[in-house]
């Protein structure tokens, strides 16, 4: 058991409290933030004069030898320590001796965990936006070569109107476009230091607050100590936005599911991510689809659990914020698992065009579109709606589609047919005149797809100055 306190105490820690007050399990994840934050505050406190320049120099140079050793392998972060911060100040101390003890001067766990917390987020809200932005970039290949596949479009999973792969793939597209939108408003409203906040009220020392924010490549400090130390708003944020991915994933998920079953064969998932039954010999199943599925449940979790903590703490730390992190940490690496397997399994999947097809035209998913075809003959809409109402009834009686029928039997539920009916409500033409913004016709289309090429240029990385 080492501990950075001790002072006051006349016993020692009970071992189970100490196993349960401690967090270096789960925190020595963030090492890396951890010494970043200690090599900034450093930095100023020598520029400032509270310790020696040499000092300071001393202290970020070893501080930098802790952390290569620790990525090395050469220096475990063993759990004999409380907690990551304990570790590198008494690893510090270890190596340079007496200076090392200076560097708590000015700063409390409390901004320190504060700040190690933002660091460590602010760097997976840019690895979540890179794999978002691969991910659009799958999407968008597949929109591409997709403009005039035609498949079903659903409503309550009943086949619709007729729309193409790459319509439904661009609805796609918007949805994880809104996901990155949502980690570049995140990293806006986060990205703020708040060390020099100390344990709650400040410091007496003169800190420059602006320098190691600049230091540490924020736009600049927090305004409020007590804020700065028990503010996670940022991380249930983004907690929020990652079950929101998961959910797109989810659903996306789910239809692959559904368009890779033995009814459907809408798609075929490459081998490389499905796998086969121990006993069905025959199987071929989207564990991968079903995973991210499953695994959204977790990311809704952690997220109801931050909330739930947070809500009855009163300013300003408290301990309970040590429960920000494990759930949290499983969220993130889950959602960025999920986005990557997601991705692999995308590109690599083949779409069966003639039976997508095939599945449209049969279907009266061209129902529409021939009540349209009255409607432009002189037949009121209802009146066009209750015709083809009567003539999908005789057909699903004859097992045939409304295309199948003669003329002649056209007629018999209307004189406004002509023969221009079958050009009419051929899938080809119900999807390309559907020319409104943002419908599947190839003109539209291809209007759409030109904006999202624009959008994915035009979007950079997020991307931090430190
Ligand atoms: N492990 C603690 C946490 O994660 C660090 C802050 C400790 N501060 C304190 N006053 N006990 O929140």
């Amino acid at each position: 058991m080492a501990q950075l306190w001790g002072g006051r105490f006349t016993k020692e820690t009970d071992r189970l409290v100490y196993q349960f007050n401690a967090s270096i399990t789960f925190d020595r994840k963030f090492y890396e933030q951890d010494i970043e934050g200690s090599k900034a505050h450093a930095k100023m406190l020598g520029r400032q004069g509270i310790i020696t320049e040499e000092e300071a120099a001393r202290m970020v140079e070893a501080l930098e030898g802790i952390r290569l050793d620790v990525a090395s392998g050469a220096l475990l972060v063993t759990e004999e320590y409380e907690d990551i911060h304990s570790f590198v100040e008494a690893t510090l101390i270890k190596r340079i001796g007496d200076t090392g003890k200076k560097l708590h001067t000015g700063r409390s766990r409390n901004d320190q965990v504060a700040l190690d917390m933002r660091l460590y987020t602010r760097r997976q809200v840019q690895e979540t936006d890179a794999l978002l932005k691969k991910l659009l970039e799958t999407v968008l290949q597949i929109m591409e070569e997709h403009t005039q596949t035609v498949m079903p479009g659903f409503t309550h999973l009943q086949k619709a109107q007729p729309i193409t792969l790459a319509h439904h793939m661009g609805a796609y597209f918007e949805m994880f476009k809104r996901d990155r939108q949502r980690m570049a408003d995140i990293y806006e409203r986060m990205n703020y230091c708040p060390l020099g906040s100390g344990a709650l009220a400040g410091t007496t020392f003169p800190l420059d607050r602006e320098y190691t924010a600049e230091l540490l490549g924020f736009y600049g400090p927090t305004q409020n100590s007590m804020d700065g130390v028990s503010d996670r708003d940022y991380l249930i944020e983004f907690l929020s936005a990652l079950a929101t991915v998961m959910m797109h994933l989810s659903r996306f998920s789910e239809e692959i599911i559904i368009w890779n079953s033995n009814e459907y064969q809408f798609v075929e998932i490459d081998d490389a991510y499905s796998t086969g039954s121990s006993i069905m010999p025959q199987k071929k199943n989207p564990d991968i689809a079903e995973l991210v599925r499953g695994k959204t449940g977790r990311v809704y979790g952690a997220l109801l659990s931050l909330l739930t903590t947070m809500k009855g703490i009163p300013l300003a730390y408290n301990k309970d914020m040590q429960e920000d992190k494990e759930l949290a940490f499983d969220a993130m690496d889950t959602a960025k698992g999920c986005l990557a397997l997601f991705e692999g399994m995308l590109s690599t999947m083949k779409f069966n065009k003639a039976v997508m097809e095939k599945s449209a035209s049969h279907g009266f998913t061209n129902a529409t579109d021939a009540a349209d075809y009255l409607v432009g003959r002189g037949v009121p809409f209802r009146d066009a709606h209750g015709i083809i109402g009567q003539i999908v009834l005789y057909c699903i009686e004859k097992g045939i589609a409304i295309d199948d029928m003669p003329l002649s039997e056209l007629k018999r539920f209307s004189e406004a047919f002509e023969e221009d009916i079958y050009e009419a409500v051929s899938m080809e033409a119900c999807v390309n005149k559907r020319l409104t913004a943002g419908a599947p016709g190839k003109a539209a289309m291809e209007r759409a797809i030109a904006a999202a090429r624009d959008y994915l240029k035009s979007t950079p990385q997020i991307s931090t100055n430190a």
